[in-house]
Protein backbone atom coordinates (compact mmCIF):
# COMPACT_ATOMS: atom_id res chain seq x y z
CA UNK A 1 0.00 0.00 0.00
CA UNK A 2 1.22 3.36 -0.98
CA UNK A 3 0.50 4.59 2.42
CA UNK A 4 2.33 1.93 4.18
CA UNK A 5 5.34 3.03 1.62
CA UNK A 6 5.05 6.44 2.69
CA UNK A 7 4.84 5.79 6.53
CA UNK A 8 7.78 4.16 6.19
CA UNK A 9 9.94 6.50 4.24
CA UNK A 10 11.11 8.64 7.24
CA UNK A 11 14.54 10.00 6.68
CA UNK A 12 17.36 7.66 7.99
CA UNK A 13 20.70 8.81 8.68
CA UNK A 14 22.07 5.76 10.52
CA UNK A 15 22.82 2.89 8.16
CA UNK A 16 24.53 -0.83 8.72
CA UNK A 17 27.21 0.86 6.53
CA UNK A 18 28.79 -2.83 5.57
CA UNK A 19 25.20 -3.73 3.75
CA UNK A 20 26.03 -2.89 0.30
CA UNK A 21 23.79 -1.34 -2.28
CA UNK A 22 25.20 -2.43 -5.97
CA UNK A 23 24.79 -0.28 -8.46
CA UNK A 24 21.89 -1.76 -10.37
CA UNK A 25 19.53 -0.80 -7.77
CA UNK A 26 20.56 2.48 -7.81
CA UNK A 27 19.85 2.35 -11.62
CA UNK A 28 16.29 0.90 -11.08
CA UNK A 29 15.80 3.74 -8.60
CA UNK A 30 16.78 6.42 -11.02
CA UNK A 31 14.36 4.92 -13.25
CA UNK A 32 11.91 5.80 -11.13
CA UNK A 33 12.60 9.35 -11.41
CA UNK A 34 12.76 8.82 -14.96
CA UNK A 35 9.60 8.11 -15.32
CA UNK A 36 8.21 10.99 -12.35
CA UNK A 37 7.00 14.31 -13.84
CA UNK A 38 9.14 17.31 -15.26
CA UNK A 39 7.84 20.39 -15.69
CA UNK A 40 7.30 21.24 -19.39
CA UNK A 41 8.27 17.53 -19.73
CA UNK A 42 12.03 18.98 -19.78
CA UNK A 43 13.48 16.24 -18.44
CA UNK A 44 16.38 18.10 -16.92
CA UNK A 45 17.82 16.07 -14.34
CA UNK A 46 21.01 13.71 -14.69
CA UNK A 47 22.45 11.49 -11.69
CA UNK A 48 25.56 10.48 -10.13
CA UNK A 49 25.89 7.54 -8.35
CA UNK A 50 28.10 6.21 -5.98
CA UNK A 51 28.31 2.55 -4.27
CA UNK A 52 32.05 2.28 -3.56
CA UNK A 53 33.57 2.86 0.06
CA UNK A 54 36.14 5.61 -1.43
CA UNK A 55 33.68 7.88 -3.36
CA UNK A 56 31.21 7.30 -0.57
CA UNK A 57 33.66 9.07 1.91
CA UNK A 58 34.34 11.75 -0.48
CA UNK A 59 30.91 12.61 -0.71
CA UNK A 60 30.24 12.24 3.15
CA UNK A 61 32.48 14.61 3.63
CA UNK A 62 30.38 17.05 2.34
CA UNK A 63 27.03 17.05 3.94
CA UNK A 64 25.38 18.30 6.91
CA UNK A 65 23.37 15.75 9.11
CA UNK A 66 20.72 16.52 11.52
CA UNK A 67 20.63 20.20 12.19
CA UNK A 68 18.21 20.05 14.86
CA UNK A 69 20.16 17.56 16.43
CA UNK A 70 22.76 19.75 17.98
CA UNK A 71 25.17 16.91 20.06
CA UNK A 72 24.98 14.81 17.08
CA UNK A 73 27.76 15.53 14.38
CA UNK A 74 26.06 13.01 12.17
CA UNK A 75 26.79 8.83 11.44
CA UNK A 76 29.82 7.56 12.80
CA UNK A 77 32.18 5.51 10.73
CA UNK A 78 30.42 2.02 10.71
CA UNK A 79 26.66 3.83 10.64
CA UNK A 80 27.47 5.50 7.37
CA UNK A 81 25.22 5.24 4.22
CA UNK A 82 26.45 2.69 1.45
CA UNK A 83 25.32 4.55 -1.82
CA UNK A 84 24.26 8.02 -2.65
CA UNK A 85 21.97 9.25 -5.66
CA UNK A 86 23.55 13.08 -6.67
CA UNK A 87 21.26 14.88 -8.36
CA UNK A 88 22.12 17.54 -10.84
CA UNK A 89 20.43 19.75 -12.59
CA UNK A 90 21.84 19.85 -16.77
CA UNK A 91 22.21 24.20 -17.81
CA UNK A 92 21.90 22.83 -21.22
CA UNK A 93 18.64 22.27 -20.55
CA UNK A 94 17.44 24.34 -18.21
CA UNK A 95 18.93 27.24 -15.94
CA UNK A 96 16.31 26.32 -13.60
CA UNK A 97 14.82 23.27 -11.88
CA UNK A 98 11.44 24.24 -9.77
CA UNK A 99 10.08 21.44 -8.38
CA UNK A 100 11.50 18.57 -10.59
CA UNK A 101 14.63 17.82 -7.81
CA UNK A 102 11.71 17.22 -4.79
CA UNK A 103 9.67 15.14 -7.07
CA UNK A 104 12.53 12.70 -8.88
CA UNK A 105 13.87 12.31 -4.83
CA UNK A 106 10.27 11.22 -3.34
CA UNK A 107 10.30 8.34 -6.23
CA UNK A 108 13.67 7.39 -5.39
CA UNK A 109 13.52 7.43 -1.17
CA UNK A 110 9.60 5.41 -2.03
CA UNK A 111 11.68 2.73 -4.54
CA UNK A 112 14.76 2.45 -2.18
CA UNK A 113 12.04 1.44 1.05
CA UNK A 114 9.85 -0.57 -1.04
CA UNK A 115 13.32 -2.26 -2.01
CA UNK A 116 14.20 -2.69 1.68
CA UNK A 117 16.41 0.43 1.74
CA UNK A 118 16.22 3.56 2.92
CA UNK A 119 18.08 7.30 3.70
CA UNK A 120 17.48 10.78 3.75
CA UNK A 121 17.04 14.11 1.23
CA UNK A 122 20.05 16.30 1.81
CA UNK A 123 20.68 19.93 0.71
CA UNK A 124 23.22 20.78 2.95
CA UNK A 125 25.92 20.49 1.19
CA UNK A 126 29.37 21.89 0.45
CA UNK A 127 28.32 22.25 -3.24
CA UNK A 128 32.11 23.84 -4.20
CA UNK A 129 33.80 20.96 -2.12
CA UNK A 130 31.42 18.03 -4.05
CA UNK A 131 32.01 19.71 -7.30
CA UNK A 132 35.69 19.44 -6.75
CA UNK A 133 35.52 16.04 -4.99
CA UNK A 134 33.57 14.21 -7.90
CA UNK A 135 34.76 16.45 -10.95
CA UNK A 136 31.30 17.31 -11.54
CA UNK A 137 31.77 19.96 -14.94
CA UNK A 138 30.15 23.23 -14.48
CA UNK A 139 27.69 22.86 -16.31
CA UNK A 140 25.44 20.65 -14.04
CA UNK A 141 24.24 22.50 -10.98
CA UNK A 142 24.31 20.41 -7.92
CA UNK A 143 20.67 19.76 -6.53
CA UNK A 144 20.56 17.09 -4.04
CA UNK A 145 22.10 14.13 -2.19
CA UNK A 146 20.00 11.26 -1.29
CA UNK A 147 22.13 9.03 1.05
CA UNK A 148 20.71 5.58 0.92
CA UNK A 149 21.58 2.36 2.59
CA UNK A 150 19.62 -0.24 5.15
CA UNK A 151 18.68 1.84 8.42
CA UNK A 152 20.18 1.00 11.48
CA UNK A 153 17.96 3.44 13.88
CA UNK A 154 13.90 3.13 14.41
CA UNK A 155 11.98 6.68 13.50
CA UNK A 156 8.51 7.54 14.66
CA UNK A 157 5.98 10.15 13.93
CA UNK A 158 4.40 11.88 16.50
CA UNK A 159 1.52 14.77 16.60
CA UNK A 160 3.15 17.31 17.35
CA UNK A 161 2.48 18.82 20.74
CA UNK A 162 0.31 21.59 22.39
CA UNK A 163 4.08 23.45 22.28
CA UNK A 164 4.03 23.39 18.34
CA UNK A 165 7.79 21.96 18.15
CA UNK A 166 8.71 20.60 14.68
CA UNK A 167 11.96 19.80 15.80
CA UNK A 168 12.43 16.10 15.35
CA UNK A 169 14.20 14.74 18.39
CA UNK A 170 16.27 11.48 20.05
CA UNK A 171 15.31 9.35 23.14
CA UNK A 172 17.24 7.98 25.53
CA UNK A 173 16.83 4.75 23.35
CA UNK A 174 18.05 6.45 20.42
CA UNK A 175 15.27 6.25 18.79
CA UNK A 176 14.04 9.48 16.50
CA UNK A 177 10.68 11.17 16.77
CA UNK A 178 9.58 13.26 14.25
CA UNK A 179 6.87 16.02 15.08
CA UNK A 180 4.01 16.10 12.02
CA UNK A 181 1.01 18.04 12.08
CA UNK A 182 -2.46 16.68 12.12
CA UNK A 183 -4.41 16.55 9.40
CA UNK A 184 -6.88 18.89 10.15
CA UNK A 185 -4.17 21.33 10.70
CA UNK A 186 -3.27 21.78 7.38
CA UNK A 187 -7.00 22.12 5.39
CA UNK A 188 -8.06 25.60 4.85
CA UNK A 189 -11.32 26.40 4.32
CA UNK A 190 -12.43 29.94 2.66
C1 LIG B 1 14.48 19.31 0.54
C2 LIG B 1 14.96 18.61 1.79
C3 LIG B 1 16.24 18.85 2.25
C4 LIG B 1 16.73 18.18 3.38
N1 LIG B 1 18.03 18.38 3.79
C5 LIG B 1 18.50 17.71 4.84
C6 LIG B 1 19.87 17.86 5.22
O1 LIG B 1 20.62 18.61 4.62
N2 LIG B 1 20.32 17.12 6.26
C7 LIG B 1 19.51 16.26 6.95
O2 LIG B 1 19.98 15.61 7.89
N3 LIG B 1 18.20 16.11 6.62
C8 LIG B 1 17.69 16.79 5.59
N4 LIG B 1 16.38 16.63 5.20
C9 LIG B 1 15.51 15.72 5.96
C10 LIG B 1 14.48 16.47 6.82
O3 LIG B 1 15.12 16.93 8.00
C11 LIG B 1 13.32 15.49 7.16
O4 LIG B 1 12.58 15.27 5.99
C12 LIG B 1 12.41 16.06 8.26
O5 LIG B 1 13.09 16.14 9.48
C13 LIG B 1 11.15 15.20 8.46
O6 LIG B 1 11.49 13.87 8.73
P1 LIG B 1 10.90 12.73 7.80
O7 LIG B 1 11.61 12.81 6.47
O8 LIG B 1 11.18 11.45 8.50
O9 LIG B 1 9.44 13.00 7.64
C14 LIG B 1 15.89 17.28 4.09
C15 LIG B 1 14.59 17.04 3.61
C16 LIG B 1 14.14 17.68 2.47
C17 LIG B 1 12.75 17.38 1.96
Amino acid sequence: MLKDLVRQNRSYRRFYQSTPVERETLLGLVDLARLSASGSNAQPLKFMLSWQPEQNAAIFACLAWAAYLKDWPGPEEGERPSAYIVILGDTAIRQTFAFDPGIAAQSIMLGAVEAGLGGCIIASIQRDRLRQALNIPERFEILLVLALGQPKETVVIDPLGPDGKIEYWRDAGGVHHVPKRSLEDLIITG
